[in-house]
């Protein structure tokens, strides 16, 4: 087996080396150079490597000492001339734009120049062009700034127009300055799994129908942005997405969804996991929305302005691996099977609320201390009495007795 492998690698060696490359792909990688800062290459860095006027870039790249590295030529086309399937640059401090031309690679497969200084925006992909191979793009960070102005309106995005690669999966622009607008899913291929944009200044509200055409989506990361405004009702729907990360931004409430009142059955939510953490989401823990995803797993909503009572979940859905609300408003009683989870079955934070039934003999509140009575108070009238002069009797602090009535936010595991 092994003979077999190294047999066929080095056919696949032999037929990339002697192949010249496809002129137009050897103007893009031509391009893709000298969109970059001289300064910023380094030599011994792959890109230092690329010398056109001494070697053809495929046919050096597995043999001679130009063209080392920084590249592949996986694919030859019928004309017997091999084409650029890949480009990935090492992390090396390349400054300086990335070329438009790497949208001229029909074959490429892989673009991905993270950890790098490169600035700019993320150039459009033109809309003739066929880029049915490329399936990932890594451009995490750099220093890829926005906006991209679209031509037809006034508004400037995120993204351009990515629609034309067909089948993308994987967008991660994460750690960048990349700022505006993000818009409605028409500028994202349907095949789309996974998209990161965490760690940027993307700002407004997230359409309502943003991932109305990215229907595959299975993670989406848009924490540590300016978002605002409702998060959309559609999320919290979507039949693929398993991990949502929102935590970091502005956003004050959850839009509001008729899925909250059907039965849990009828949930065509998929998600895993949720972080709503550090925003500013005000009001109570909506129960439907809760109960709307019966496959949650982990649910962070840390810091946040939340009120109301920690939210009841039946016996029959997933059991909460973690649970972290700490940081909010929350008051009431703690649900009885919370306080029977042991440290170590789950990931529990209850700290720095209004719940003074929150002894110190519990992990879950260990940490931060409740917030002072008065604090709660005036931060929502409606904070119930009861609370309050259970506050003031140290006795009741230590029973379980008034929590019987809970029915669990998290069940053991
Ligand atoms: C955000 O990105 C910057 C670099 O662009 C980095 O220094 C910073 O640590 C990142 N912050 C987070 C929270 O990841």
């Amino acid at each position: 087996m092994t003979w077999l492998l190294t047999a066929v690698a080095v056919v696949l060696f032999l037929g990339d080396a002697a192949a010249k490359t496809h002129p137009a792909d050897a103007d893009a990688l031509r391009l893709l150079k000298a969109a970059l800062d001289p300064a910023s290459i380094a030599p011994g860095s792959c890109l230092s490597s690329w010398d056109f006027t001494a070697a053809d870039p495929c046919d050096a790249l597995s043999s001679g000492e130009q063209f080392t590295c920084g590249f592949r030529c996986d694919a030859g086309d019928p004309a017997g001339l091999a084409r650029v399937t890949d480009i990935s640059l090492e992390a090396a401090g390349y400054a300086g734009n990335l070329s438009p031309a790497v949208w001229t690679l029909p074959y490429l497969q892989t673009l991905d120049a993270a950890d790098n200084q490169l600035s700019g925006s993320v150039p459009p992909p033109p809309l003739s062009l066929d880029l049915r191979q490329l399936r990932r793009i890594a451009l995490s960070r750099n220093a890829f700034s926005g906006e991209i102005p679209l031509q037809m309106n006034d508004i400037s995005g995120w993204f351009p127009d990515f629609s034309p690669l067909s089948s993308l999966t994987y967008l991660d622009a994460s750690d960048n300055a990349i700022s505006g607008r993000v818009l409605p899913a028409a500028a994202l291929p349907p095949s789309l799994l996974k998209l990161s944009a965490r760690n940027n200044s993307l700002q407004g509200p997230l359409p309502p129908d943003f991932t109305a055409g990215i229907p595959n989506l299975q993670v989406l990361d848009l924490s540590h942005n300016r978002l605002s405004g409702r998060v959309p009702a559609a999320l919290f729907v979507h039949p693929a997405l398993q991990q949502l990360n929102l935590a970091f931004n502005r956003f004050t409430s959850l839009e509001s969804s008729p899925q909250w009142w059907r039965p849990a059955a009828a949930s065509t939510s998929g998600l895993v996991a949720v972080d709503l953490g550090h925003n500013r989401l005000r009001g109570p823990l909506p129960l439907g929305w809760v109960r709307a995803m019966p496959r949650l797993a982990s649910l962070t909503m840390e810091d946040n302005l939340l009120t109301g009572m920690i939210p009841r979940r039946s016996p029959a859905e997933t059991p909460l691996s973690r649970l972290l609300l700490g940081g909010n408003y929350l008051y009431g009683p703690i649900p009885a099977p919370l306080m029977a989870v042991k440290e170590g079955e789950a990931a529990v934070s209850l700290v720095d609320n209004c719940l003074f039934q929150c002894p110190r003999s519990f992990f879950f509140c260990h940490g931060r201390n409740q917030k002072q009575t008065a604090t709660c108070r005036d931060f929502n009238p409606s904070f119930r009495s009861s609370s309050l002069s259970l506050s003031l009797h140290p006795s009741h602090l230590h029973g379980r007795r008034s929590t019987r009535e809970g029915i669990p936010g998290v069940q053991r595991a």
